[in-house]
């Protein structure tokens, strides 16, 4: 009996210390974030939450317990939150000695104050940098990475070019205060197991920028975080709202910071009106995936690549904006076929205050408006091979590939049929060529064509036109095979039964150039071939 509970209180001191040692240091390798010391690669797929808006106070907390929250964003598949801070937060007396609760009477925000008494009330008195840290602390209690984001200096809505938190120099963005900022709060999270790492600014932009001070300013906050806190990924934003970091080909960021530097992105539909892309989804997508190119996803490549984390994108969730929802299946294709680390715009579904609307709904987000369920179901199943490991470190070729339609978000499956379905259990394939069979890893056959509305099969013959599958619009999506007369057919998934059809080509001509303008939407024949060696 003595050996037996010595055994099990030894048991329960191990536990116990495993889940206090619960720490994970990341790294970088070539273009990968990894776990240190094994290797082994870890995908950020992290939902962003807010807490740099007026009241410093992340978002929600009015509304459903903290633990609740956080449960809901493990739950909902992430495994991470981009978390933000204003510099101002960690650098003002005038700020950070406000508690909760003087900060939300600063603005008069008696509704939301009494919400945090009834959802949090342990949150009311401390002070808003005190619960920064506990919604930190509750992250890396469900397992849940931080990477801590300074997104403004002046806690306020983020972002236009005339802020005054664009660039170094701005009225509210003095270079050294900013620095200040990124020292504390490295220092304050050092030791913080949930923290895997900080960018250093969101979206630089305005007058004022310009490549001579970028590179001047990342290297000072690179260094400084990296001197506070060594085991952090240090995250370095692009010029132009965080869409240009073009100029890293020609000249590289002269740092070494021992592979902890990643370069993150954002990617969104502005630039280019509903319209647009109903009337060019093809050619707009190729446009826009292009330009994504060369502006940070060739930095997946070559001999000094770097890990990309895409870390804002996003959608109006109700559906009801055309830009988005074309632009969302293009982007979700390059995310799938670059599988690059990510964080989605955005977790909350409202904000306490934001520019100077009280209890403003967010549609982008993740929860619904009263944060007690997801807004859009369908919407998140669309992120499912995105969040999954599809290349590794150890090969730099892949080994199969998977067919990944990503208006549905699922992957072609061989059963009796052939059908969309979860990604998880998709068929590989081996590499395509243009013009050129898609064949089985496991076994001989290929995908063959069918007539208009039949459903695609497998065939053995693998080399008649019927089984050659070329990219018949800009986009590289869109794939089309040769029937019986020599007209090309593409692939779709038929919403109903879910099975794989062969079609009529939508907003494609007969010589498989794009219609300069097209009422049909083509999203529902866009498949990427994603490659994969996990
Ligand atoms: C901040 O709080 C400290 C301690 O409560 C106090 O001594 C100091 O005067 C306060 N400063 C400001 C600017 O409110
Ligand atoms: C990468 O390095 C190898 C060996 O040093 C070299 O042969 C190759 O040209 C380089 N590739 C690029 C894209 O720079
Ligand atoms: C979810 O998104 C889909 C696709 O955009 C849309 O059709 C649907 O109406 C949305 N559902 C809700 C509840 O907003
Ligand atoms: C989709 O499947 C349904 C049910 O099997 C069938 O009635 C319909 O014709 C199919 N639609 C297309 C576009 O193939
Ligand atoms: C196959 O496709 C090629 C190129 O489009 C065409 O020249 C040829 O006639 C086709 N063959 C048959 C048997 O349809």
């Amino acid at each position: 009996m003595a050996g037996k509970n010595t055994l099990a209180i030894s048991l329960f001191i191990f536990l116990q210390m495993t889940s206090l040692c619960n720490s994970i240091t990341l790294s970088t390798s070539s273009r990968y974030i990894v776990h240190q010391p094994t290797g082994k690669r870890v995908k950020l797929a992290c939902a962003n939450w807010v807490s740099h808006l007026e009241p410093m106070i992340a978002e929600g907390l009015e509304k459903k317990p903290l633990k609740y929250i956080v449960n809901q964003i493990a739950k909902t598949g992430f495994n991470c939150v981009r978390f933000t801070w204003a510099t101002y937060m960690f650098t003002r007396p005038d700020y950070y000695n406000l508690t909760v609760s003087q900060s939300l009477d600063k603005y008069g925000l008696k509704s939301a104050k009494a919400g945090i008494a009834r959802n949090n009330p342990h949150l009311l008195h401390m002070k808003v940098v005190q619960a920064h840290k506990a919604v930190v602390v509750e992250l890396g209690r469900n397992k849940l990475m931080v990477v801590l984001d300074n997104h403004v200096s002046q806690p306020t809505w983020c972002c236009n070019g005339r802020d005054g938190n664009g660039f170094f120099g701005d009225a509210s963005f003095d270079p050294t205060e900013w620095l200040h900022g990124l020292a504390l709060v490295a220092r304050m999270y050092k030791s913080n197991p949930a923290v895997v790492g900080m960018s250093l600014r969101n979206e630089l932009r305005g007058d004022r920028q310009n490549e001579a001070d970028w590179y001047k300013y990342m290297q000072d906050g690179a260094t400084t975080v990296h001197k506070e806190s060594p085991d952090f990924l240090v995250i370095i934003s692009g010029l132009d709202f965080d869409t240009n970091l073009r100029f890293l080909k020609t000249k590289p960021l002269q740092i070494n910071l021992d592979n902890k530097l990643v370069y993150e992105a954002h990617w969104y539909s502005f630039d280019n009106p509903a319209d647009k892309w109903k009337s060019q989804t093809n050619h707009l997508c190729a446009s826009v995936t292009q330009n994504a190119r060369n502006n940070y996803l060739f930095l997946l490549t070559g001999n000094n690549s770097f890990p990309l984390f895409l870390s804002e994108f996003g959608i109006d969730q109700r559906g009801v904006n055309e830009a988005d929802n074309r632009y969302i299946s293009c982007l979700l294709a390059a995310i799938a076929e670059n599988d690059v680390d990510w964080a989605l715009w955005t977790f909350h579904g409202s904000y306490i205050l934001r520019e100077e609307k009280v209890n403003l709904d967010e549609f982008y987000g993740v929860t619904d408006f009263n944060w007690d369920r997801p807004r859009n179901h369908s919407f998140l199943e669309r992120l499912q091979l995105i969040r999954q490991i599809n290349r590794d470190p150890k090969s730099s070729r892949p080994t199969y590939y998977v067919m990944f339609h990503p208006l549905s978000g699922q992957c072609v499956q061989i059963g009796k049929n052939i059908i969309m379905a979860n990604c998880e259990t998709a068929t590989r394939w081996d590499q395509h060529q243009d013009d050129g069979p898609i064949k089985l890893m496991s076994n001989p056959q290929c995908l063959g064509v069918t007539g208009d509305g039949g459903q695609a099969r497998l065939s053995n013959d693998c080399s008649s036109n019927g089984s050659k599958w070329k990219f018949i619009s800009s986009s590289g999506l869109h794939l089309g095979a040769q029937d019986g007369e020599g007209k090309y057919l593409c692939l779709e998934k038929n919403a109903s039964d879910g099975t794989l059809v062969t079609k009529k080509c939508l907003c494609v001509g007969d010589n498989l150039v794009d219609f300069p303008s097209c009422a049909e939407n083509p999203q529902v024949q866009w498949f990427k071939l994603v490659p994969a060696n996990v």
